[in-house]
């Protein structure tokens, strides 16, 4: 979590921090600040709130050096307040830090350092500790301290010594880096970076990186230079812009039609699915008796939706797993079981060590990631990247319906290698996958029949979501939406649980979304229905269109536009997002932030 942000070049300082604050907040958005070198001079302004209220604070400031860093806070260790938000500076050192020091306490009290801590933070002890040892050699220094810490960091240091140079160092936590033009730069994930260039590199763990206006030097620990990796990403420069909308949010969820079409046409190959570019073998899919699915959130989401494919098409056994709950529960996982790890971040903790974890007991392990060379990549055996470009608001939308097509893309090659599915059988199944951002296309055009909708839940405490089978699965996906953004209460039920005990809650004027979307469901999803109508229940239907009429007009409903049931989760989970924006949106809600949420969690 917390974002970071370390420049040194020949633009406006104060801008380029500011403005990759602002694109990084979705990271952690408690609080922000920014350190400046002048000569041997460091001026530090930062606040508790917004990078929006940092910007009034340094407003009328000019500097001449083109040297800073910056972070936005999602607060662990002390309160928000202006002084545990980041940067801090003890002595000769100013730094900024994301991840947890787990030894904090005892580094303060063994080398009593309290006197000097103005903060309640972990981090603060680093720079005292950087302070204490620094002798005018920034990597001995650096070497030394990270050696005692322990946990995880992305450190972004500056010694008062050392004008328009910024160290960094990490240790899980991730850092990204570049130099272009315009300077050197490095920033916690690559939105801050996109707009100046698309060539990136990660920088590796345990490594010192120097920034230098012109030049970057990454060196090992024993002192050795080493030349960085650099990728390159797709991604437009402006692509993590808003495009005149007026939140990332509902950008990113008319983005959605070519997202997927990205994502799914360069793994086409005369109609079938093709993984060639990725380096997979069939026998990935062959050999594997079982498949695990381990994400977080809205990932996780995705990987329902993939289970209930996996049963009825490949017969096969599947589990999904929260990942922060996976290595605590004993989980059945040997050589044969394909592990299959969603995020789009790439760089949640729980995601990561799960699959760490899946790793150490034999598991083949791929994983399904939007962010090119993010930390779960790189750890596992083979990955699917999504293409959705940048996904800036905090609740998932285009993430989640791209690694949808890719689990599509991947179920349609398992049932083809495993002789399941024919050729023919294959082709139909993508080409119906094909068909999806069409059929988004539609649900976007009428959305304003969503947003009409969206007013009888607008006032709402507590609403309720029911579904069978896949509707379920998207109802907990559009539930968690409704939620993160609207901050109504809303609960997702399998209707047939419905009557063993959450059909008590239901009571005159109770919110009730109901899905129908799975013809062979349809009639005991309407009885389902009928049941809570009966006990004064508010009720707004998502139907597909083949099916509308069995409503017969009764209930305010939205009408999707018709696909095979297995993929009428596409167009069904956008609207279900699009109801849950146009509620914050008409709440007043920062719909991009929701309070107390971050993007990227990298703390367990
Ligand atoms: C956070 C985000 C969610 C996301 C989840 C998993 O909670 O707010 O939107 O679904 O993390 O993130 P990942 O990057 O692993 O998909």
């Amino acid at each position: 979590m917390c974002g970071i942000i370390g420049y040194t070049g020949t633009e406006d300082v104060k801008e380029v921090l500011l403005n990759a604050l602002e694109l990084l907040e979705y990271r952690g958005y408690d609080s922000a600040g920014i350190a400046v070198k002048e000569d041997a001079q460091t001026k530090i302004y930062k606040c508790a709130g917004r990078v929006k209220d940092l910007r009034l604070i340094c407003e009328s400031e000019k500097f001449l050096s083109g040297c800073g860093i910056g972070h936005t806070r999602w607060a662990t260790h002390g309160g928000v307040t202006g002084t545990n938000a980041h940067p801090h500076r003890v002595g000769n050192v100013t730094l900024v830090h994301n991840g947890i020091i787990e030894n904090y306490r005892e580094l303060a009290a063994h080398y009593e350092l309290e006197e000097q801590l103005k903060s309640e933070t972990d981090s603060e002890v680093v720079a005292a500790l950087l302070n204490r040892y620094y002798e005018g050699q920034p990597n001995e220094t650096i070497k030394e301290v990270v050696t005692k810490l322990k946990g995880t960091y992305a450190l972004v240091i500056l010694f008062d010594d050392q004008p328009g140079v910024i160290y960094s160092v990490r240790n899980v936590s991730p850092i990204v880096a570049t130099i272009c033009d315009e300077g050197a730069m490095l920033a916690s994930d690559l939105t801050a970076l996109c707009r100046f260039t698309n060539r990136y590199f990660v920088v590796p763990e345990n490594y010192i990186l120097k920034l230098e206006k012109t030049k970057l030097t990454l060196t090992d620990f024993a002192g050795r230079e080493v030349e960085p990796e650099f990728l390159t990403v797709d991604w437009e420069l402006n692509s993590a812009g808003k495009n005149g909308y007026p939140f990332y949010m509902e950008k990113e969820i008319m983005e959605q039609p070519d997202a997927i079409t990205r994502t799914i046409e360069s793994r086409i190959t005369g109609g079938l699915p093709d993984f060639s570019a990725e380096g997979i073998p069939d026998s990935l899919f062959t050999d594997c008796e079982r498949i695990t699915i381990v994400a977080c959130g809205t990932a996780m989401h995705a990987g329902l939706v993939a289970q209930a494919l996996v049963k009825s098409i490949l017969h096969m056994h599947i589990e999904v797993e929260m990942a922060s709950e996976f290595m605590y529960s004993d989980p059945v996982i040997d050589k044969k079981t394909l592990v299959i790890a969603v995020s789009q971040s790439g760089e949640t903790i729980d995601t990561l060590e799960a699959l760490k974890y899946a790793k150490r007991r034999g598991a083949k392990c791929l994983s399904i990631i939007n962010v090119k060379g993010s930390s779960i990549a790189r750890e596992s055996d083979y990955v699917l990247y999504t293409d959705a470009g940048p996904e800036i608001a905090v609740a998932s939308t285009k993430a989640y319906t791209t690694q949808l097509a890719v689990f599509y893309l991947l179920v349609a090659k398992m049932a083809f290698s495993r002789g399941i599915f024919g050729t023919e059988d294959t082709q139909s199944f993508v080409r119906e996958l094909q068909r999806t951002p069409d059929a988004i296309k539609k649900v976007l055009e009428k959305r304003r029949e969503i947003h009409v909708l969206a007013g009888r839940v607008l006032d709402a405490k507590d609403l309720f979501m029911i579904g069978r089978g896949l509707d379920h699965s998207i109802l907990l996906e559009g539930s968690l939406k409704l939620k993160e953004v609207s901050y109504i209460h809303s609960e997702a039920y399998a209707s047939g649980e419905l009557k063993h005990g959450p059909i008590a809650l239901i009571t005159q004027n109770t919110p009730v979304v109901a899905a129908v979307t799975q013809e062979k469901l349809m009639a005991k999803e309407i009885s389902n229905i009928k049941e809570v109508k009966s006990r004064g229940a508010d009720v707004v239907v998502f139907i597909k269109g083949a099916i509308a009429e069995s409503l017969q007009g009764e209930y305010p409903s939205f009408v999707l536009p018709d696909m095979r049931d297995e993929y009428m989760v596409m167009p069904a989970s956008v609207a279900l997002q699009l109801l849950a924006y146009y509620v914050s949106s008409d709440k007043g809600f920062d719909v991009d932030k929701p309070r107390n949420l971050a993007k990227v969690v990298t703390v367990e």
